[in-house]
């Protein structure tokens, strides 16, 4: 009987449908210089038939040939290959169709255009909706997907990809990365060969740490900064996720985003809409400069949370101190914060609990009280402290776990995520709370709240996440266990929501036990994120290097350390690159060390605004050479600054010329050594002296000068004539 229904269901949206696709559609969606175009076929479904250079004529478009790329590819009926969306019916029927129904182009304003494209099941009453939010200025598009149905009970979905894209090319060339604590994005470049090539994670309440979800596809042959088809993609999403690639019998390759369907069946309740996580992408044919700059310019518009302010410079404790301090260290590190010229002070771990004091990894995380023998006097009195001396005042904490020695896991064993019948598997000798449980969100708000409502004053949040899910189980989500990763994610997001309505501006890093929480989904609630927790200048360089891609420089919190012998002038010209900060006991630098600190920070002060919102152009790859140059131009074009850091140097070895880039050629330069160390002179050739854009891109500079391991910093100040 139910069968009889759904067909003459079937039936008749069929006939409804039918005169809509008598006549093909075309959808084009389109941004200054993309353009991303979908076709019906006579068949009713939908085709994705163009991706690439937007054309100078529209009315073309419609000269495309619809290939077999279907734009979001059902399982069960006709494919053969990686599908977008798996669904299991209530009548157990495993299959899906999709037939276009209508599509709708609206402006959200004068420079986003979003486009949502309706599909359905001629037999079964599901929907699929794909939005496109296609960014005019910044050549970004933002794809998601919604799935809902009106079946009696759930129905079960075992994939629900944010999105696919086709491309036909000769060759595929992805550039990934990869890595693990410490030693995050490192970028490993290899043709795509017939067949599926996954990028994923499955480490629940972080995305990154093995994989990254950033990605670059180029076409024909291997991009490089100035040229070369590409496109670059990433998704926003904060748990397990899966990039998936596959090149199939023509040689077309097809990529598949979106949450990981690893161990996530979901069940869909009739009338629930499951919105997938936003897949964010844009297209070049001159190199991944462009790429790059397009999510640059993005993530200050749209994608970080108060991309255009500017941020705070800062001392924090956790090299310094690690567990070990007390008030009257605090607040000699004020001082020192003050002297040093920073905006703030920021205090790491090992502020907190009592009965277990947190004096080291193993106890306390969870009971979220200044402990009484380091801060007797509270954190009020902290912030008090901190004002006085002239710096503010920002907090470390990691709201979302647990220590088995702790007071929270005495009085709340159900708040955490573990198995029953096995035992706990510990990672840093911690658990994660079951954030899924609206009470557990309601005490980690709690925190963030408590804190700020108890301490007027404070600045800065360094929200960390130090572990990953294993054996989990969520007491919480009863039968729907599968659902454990997936809500996980949205509940790290409903409670950023709750304190993004009460504190929108509040400065937050996003930290991950290192760069584990790297993703444009969480930096929509956070202001700039820890990269890694290895601040050892030569390795920052590539780490840096590989966030620059589809990261600003703003965003990439920058650490001057005790970690590695360089000097300090190379540690802090590294660190001049992204957002600085200092870690360091200051007390320990000798007084020449701590004068051209402070006249480092200074002079940063004078270039921060050309880093944190000028275009980033990547002159040398450390990946090429032994060195890795850089710069960062204005919006006019009338300042620039350039760094270059040499990472390893043969005897007798002469590196080439760089030629400079995003220099107007009209324009004359002073070029201006800066950041030396006090009693060295510039070997810089040119310094002091006066050039044309033209001769700086066209015949360039001699940068490096012999020695070993070398930084330099320089900057480029349009000359009035
Ligand atoms: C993580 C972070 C570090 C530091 C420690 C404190 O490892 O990445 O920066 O905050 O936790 O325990």
């Amino acid at each position: 009987m139910r069968k009889t229904v759904n067909i003459l269901i079937g039936l008749f949206l069929i006939v409804l449908s039918g005169s809509i696709w008598a006549a093909p559609s075309v959808i084009i969606i389109e941004t200054q210089n993309i353009g991303l175009v979908y076709k019906t076929k006579d068949n009713g479904r939908l085709y994705q038939s163009y991706l690439g250079q937007k054309f100078q004529n529209r009315e073309e478009y419609n000269r495309l040939p619809t290939e077999a790329s279907e734009a979001y590819i059902p399982s069960g009926t006709t494919n053969l290959f990686e599908p977008a969306i798996q669904m299991l019916h209530n009548d157990g029927n495993p299959s899906l169709d999709l037939i276009f129904t209508k599509s709708e182009t609206t402006s959200v304003d004068e420079n986003i255009t979003s486009t949502t494209i309706w599909l359905k099941d001629p037999v079964y009453p599901v929907e699929v909706a794909l939005h496109f939010w296609a960014y005019r200025n910044e050549d970004i598009i933002k794809t998601w997907t919604e799935i809902t149905h009106h079946e009696k009970n759930p129905v079960l979905l075992s994939r629900f990809a944010s999105s696919v894209i086709h491309v036909s090319s000769t060759q595929y060339w992805l550039s990934q990365f990869h890595g693990d604590w410490a030693s995050e994005v490192r970028m490993e470049e290899n043709k795509l060969t017939s067949g599926i090539k996954v990028i994923d994670s499955k480490l629940g309440t972080r995305e990154n740490m093995y994989q990254t979800p950033m990605f670059f596809l180029s076409c024909d042959k291997l991009s490089d900064e100035v040229s070369g088809e590409l496109i670059a993609g990433t998704l926003a999403w904060s748990g397990n996720f899966q990039l998936l690639f596959e090149v199939d019998k023509n040689n077309s390759l097809r990529i598949i985003s979106g949450m990981n369907p690893f161990a996530s069946e979901y069940k869909l309740k009739p009338d629930e809409k499951l919105i997938t996580p936003e897949f964010i992408f844009t297209y070049s044919n001159n190199g991944r400069g462009d790429v790059s700059r397009n999510f640059h310019r993005w993530a200050r518009n749209y994608g970080i949370l108060d991309g255009t302010q500017p941020r705070m410079t800062l001392l924090n404790n956790w090299e310094a101190t690690g567990f070990n301090f007390d008030e009257k260290k605090l607040t000699s590190m004020f001082a020192d914060a003050a002297n040093l010229g920073v905006d703030l002070f920021l205090l790491d771990d090992g502020w907190f609990a009592n009965k277990y004091q947190r004096n080291d990894d193993e106890s306390g995380l969870g009971d979220w009280q200044e402990n009484k023998e380091k801060l007797p006097s509270g954190l009020g009195y902290l912030v008090k402290e901190a004002k006085k001396q002239g710096v503010k005042f920002g907090i470390w904490i990691e709201p979302e776990m647990v220590n088995p020695k702790s007071e929270l896991y005495e009085k709340h064993p159900d708040w955490i995520l573990k198995l029953p019948n096995r035992d706990e598997t510990y990672f840093r000798h911690q658990l994660v709370l079951d954030l899924t449980n609206p009470e557990v969100q309601d005490f980690v708000f709690g925190i963030v709240d408590g804190i700020m409502i108890k301490n007027s004053g404070v600045a800065y949040i360094k929200w960390d996440c130090n572990r990953m899910i294993t054996s989990g189980y969520s007491p919480y989500l009863g039968d729907n266990q599968s659902h454990l990763y997936i809500n996980y994610v949205r509940a790290f997001y409903s409670v950023m929501e709750r304190i993004r309505q009460k504190y929108p501006h509040l400065p937050i890093m996003l930290c991950s036990g290192g760069g584990g929480r790297t993703d444009y989904g969480a930096l929509k609630y956070f202001t700039e994120f820890w990269p890694s927790d290895n601040t050892d200048p030569l390795e920052r360089i590539y780490i840096q290097w590989g966030y620059s891609y589809f990261f600003p420089a703003f965003a990439v919190c920058s650490h001057v350390t005790s970690w590695g012998d360089q000097y300090l002038k190379y540690k802090i010209d590294v660190a001049m690159m992204g957002k600085m900060g200092f870690d360091i006991d200051l007390d320990k630098l000798t007084e020449r060390d701590r004068n051209f600190a402070v006249d480092a920070v200074r002079q940063y002060d004078q270039i921060k605004d050309v880093i944190w919102s000028g275009d980033l152009y990547r002159l040398v790859s450390p990946y090429h050479e032994n060195r890795a140059v850089l710069m960062y131009v204005d919006d006019q074009k009338s300042n620039a600054v350039v760094f270059s850091y040499t990472t390893y140097r043969r005897y007798k070895e002469e590196f080439p010329r760089v030629r400079l880039q995003g220099l107007s050629p009209e324009k004359a330069y002073r070029v201006d050594e800066i950041d030396l160390y006090p009693g060295t002179q510039s070997k810089l050739e040119g310094n002091g002296q006066v050039f044309s854009g033209d001769y700086l891109m066209q015949k360039g500079l001699r940068i490096d000068p012999k020695g070993a391991m070398n930084s330099k910093v320089f900057t480029l100040t349009q000359i009035n004539n």
